[in-house]
């Protein structure tokens, strides 16, 4: 299948039960299979592949056989294939689009064609990247020559989430391959078709066993790659829960780990700011398009008296206005809820928040099409009125549902946004330079903006403090720290 594939039905069909594998799709070892079912519909996708410790084994030795050869392949040059990568999926941006609305729900015209448009965006910045794995030398003696120079780690298990799998995937694959290492990835169950394919395109252009990736659950799949005694640094994107399994079983084989975990990100309006815009960039920050399934949701926000009433109505009215449906309908703006777990979870979160004595402001409309009343569609929440320890304030519901808080000064705004175990995103919104510089500062976030609400972007260091993670991502630094070490050399010229 060498032409884009418009069909993802079709497509599907022609990634059920792989794996790929040293530069091939090939059937899982155990031909034991998993069901994808479209949420929207619950039909069936396909089936995958349930890897297990076998096809960890087969995909680690492809990767740990051909690392050797590709660190010798000059940096520029492995640059310009990881480049090249990102030329190919740029030219079936449309199919990977339709594949991944598919499976995960993601609305095709507000989400998938944005993530499947960008995807290309971090090969060719980590493409260009080749030549900046840089040593230094050191004037340690004048009888010495003494550098230090990068090296690749080795094997690189890469751990990946469903609510953005293709871009998080190339986040992490691109930095690694070009730094020299070889690459097992360890799709999210719910999401494996979409990476798949961009699996087997990249399979066109780099040599067999640099990269692999195998579809499985979390523990059969997930847990034997972590472990594998070849693998040498793990990088995932996930639960805190999940993280904190792979930062102990990572610690058992003294591995270095990539954590980018979860947030419960506060926005914090003042009376001064732009109400359109800071409506606009609620609606953004939260991911109502992506049902807010985003580790940055905006789903803590705090906003100052003389503005909140206007805030919440114009919110409302904005997400009312968005509509709900099939997610590869050009006209949808709001899909579905990824899986029944995730639904469920979301909707107990909303229940909850009742019972705390929250108001809970449904938007939107459910969809009218028969063929979707079966569909994990959950109309967007915005609650007022709870009390700041209520659950729906802080835990992470990754669904969405936000909470819109009332406060006086812009102390009691800072308090309540920094009174959280997570850090990763947060904003705020305001004309006064002052306070958006005090803000900035004292927000305890790896990724902070002013009157704006950019996605993660390639060149921009991206990562939280705190229970959000450990390290970045998304830069050169990102690549040298994590997918490299550093090797001294003293030379003794006496
Ligand atoms: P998860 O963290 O369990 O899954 C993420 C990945 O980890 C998947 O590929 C999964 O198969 C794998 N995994 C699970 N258990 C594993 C284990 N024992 N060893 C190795 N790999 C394992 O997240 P899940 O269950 O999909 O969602 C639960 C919650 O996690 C969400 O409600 C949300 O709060 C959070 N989440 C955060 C994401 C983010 O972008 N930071 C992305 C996805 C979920
Ligand atoms: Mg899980």
């Amino acid at each position: 299948m060498s032409q884009p594939v418009l069909d993802p039905r079709a497509l599907a069909r022609h990634l059920e039960a792989k794996q790929f594998i040293d530069g091939k799709l090939v059937a899982g070892k155990s031909g034991q299979t998993f069901d994808v079912n479209s949420p929207a519909t619950g039909e069936l996708v396909g089936k995958a592949a349930a890897g297990d410790a076998a096809d960890v084994a087969a995909a680690v030795s492809s990767a740990a056989a051909a690392q050797a050869a590709w660190a010798k392949v000059p940096a520029r040059q492995r640059g310009k294939l990881v480049a090249e990568c990102g030329r190919l999926v740029d030219e079936h941006k449309e199919e990977l689009a339709r594949l991944v609305a598919l499976e995960t729900g993601k609305a095709l015209r507000t989400e998938s064609r944005v993530e499947a448009g960008v995807l290309a965006d971090a090969f060719h910045f980590y493409g260009g990247l080749g030549s900046e794995l840089k040593g230094e030398t050191v004037p340690f003696n004048p009888d010495m020559l003494t550098m230090t120079v990068r090296e690749p780690i080795g094997v690189v298990g890469a751990i990946i989430p469903w609510n953005v799998p293709m871009m998080l995937m190339a986040l992490k694959i691109a930095p690694a391959l070009v730094a020299g290492n070889s690459v097992v990835v360890k799709s999210a169950e719910e999401a494996p078709f979409a990476v798949l394919r961009v699996a087997e395109l990249m399979g066109r252009i780099l040599p067999p066993g640099v990269f692999n990736i195998l579809s499985g659950m979390g523990p059969e799949c997930g847990g034997p790659l972590v472990a594998h005694p070849k693998v040498g640094k793990i990088t995932f994107t996930g639960s805190v829960e999940t993280g904190k399994i792979i930062y102990r079983a990572a610690a058992e084989k003294l591995i270095p780990v990539t954590l980018e975990l979860g947030g419960k990100s506060p926005m914090i309006v003042m009376d001064d700011a732009d109400l359109d815009k800071a409506v606009a960039g609620a609606i953004s920050g939260m991911r109502f398009t992506r049902q807010g399934q985003s580790c940055t949701a905006a789903s803590r926000m705090y906003v100052q008296r003389g503005i909140h009433d206007r805030f919440v109505t114009a919110l409302k009215a904005k997400v009312d206005a968005m509509k709900m449906g099939d997610p590869l309908d050009e006209t949808t703006d709001i899909g579905t809820i990824v899986s029944r777990q995730q639904y469920e979870k979301v909707n107990a979160y909303i229940a909850t928040g009742r019972k705390e004595g929250g108001t809970a402001h449904e938007c939107s409309a459910m969809p009218a099409d028969a063929k979707l009343a079966k569909g994990l569609y959950v109309r967007p929440v915005i609650f007022t009125g709870l009390p700041k320890d209520s659950k729906v304030v802080r835990e992470e519901i990754f669904g969405p549902v936000t909470a819109v808080m009332k406060f006086d000064t812009f102390e009691d705004a800072l308090a309540a946004a920094n009174d959280s175990e997570y850090g990763l995103a947060a904003t705020i919104w305001t004309k006064d330079l002052k306070t958006a510089l005090d803000g900035a500062r004292r927000l305890q976030a790896g990724f902070v903006q002013v009157n704006q609400n950019l996605v993660v972007q390639p060149g921009l260091s991206y990562g939280g403090v705190k229970t959000s993670g450990l390290g970045k991502e998304a830069t050169l630094e990102a690549m040298l720290e994590h997918f490299t070490t550093k090797k001294t050399i003293i030379v003794n010229m006496a």
